[in-house]
């Protein structure tokens, strides 16, 4: 079982602002369908209220919540452990945000794909700091600006170290 985290990030690692992405990146939703699908999503219950269409399809969605509440077309838990319960037998999972998801997941993550957008961003919720030397980038692509994507970008594979 391994935990991953997939994440779009500016360059002082925002998140995301009222409770919504920081723009609108076809190029990226479509990098992110490709990784995600097929798996398993883990996600904060506010990053399920934001989501336009629900659940994802073509993935198992687990949404996080303290609350005693039940989320159509997904599974609920109700803490860290029980969430890294369900997805014991999975190859991979991702934790697909938000800002406190990715604080509660980091330690127990040993893959982060992040997409670093070359801006900044008006935000209210940012990703954690992540200690550079105990995570080694392996793959690091250069997606430039075009008429549907308004930013440069990079996309990111960090592995934890050894
Ligand atoms: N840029 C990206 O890639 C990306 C991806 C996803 C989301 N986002 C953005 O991130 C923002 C949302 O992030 P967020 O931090 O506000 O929300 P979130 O991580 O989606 O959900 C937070 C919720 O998790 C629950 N929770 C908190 N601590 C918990 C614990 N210890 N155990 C179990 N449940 C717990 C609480 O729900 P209850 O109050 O119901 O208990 C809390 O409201 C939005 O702006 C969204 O657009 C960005």
């Amino acid at each position: 079982m391994s935990i991953s985290m997939i994440a779009a990030v500016g360059q002082n690692l925002e998140l995301g602002y009222q409770n919504q992405l920081l723009c609108h990146l076809p190029v990226d939703l479509k990098h992110f369908k490709t990784i995600t699908s097929g798996h398993t999503v883990l996600m904060g219950d506010r990053t399920w209220e934001s989501l336009p269409k629900k659940p994802l399809p073509n993935r198992r969605n687990i949404v996080i919540t303290l609350d005693n509440v039940e989320f159509e077309g997904a599974e609920t838990v109700h803490s860290i452990p029980d969430a890294i319960a369900l997805v014991r037998d999975d190859e991979e999972a991702f934790v697909m945000g938000g800002a406190t998801m990715y604080r509660l997941f980091l330690p127990y993550a040993n893959k982060l794909y992040l997409t670093r957008i070359v801006s900044d961003f008006v935000a209210d919720v940012w990703f954690p700091e992540i200690n550079e030397t105990e995570w080694q980038l392996i793959d690091n692509e250069f997606i430039p600006k075009d008429e549907k994507n308004i930013y440069d970008l990079f996309f990111q594979t960090l592995i934890r170290q050894k």
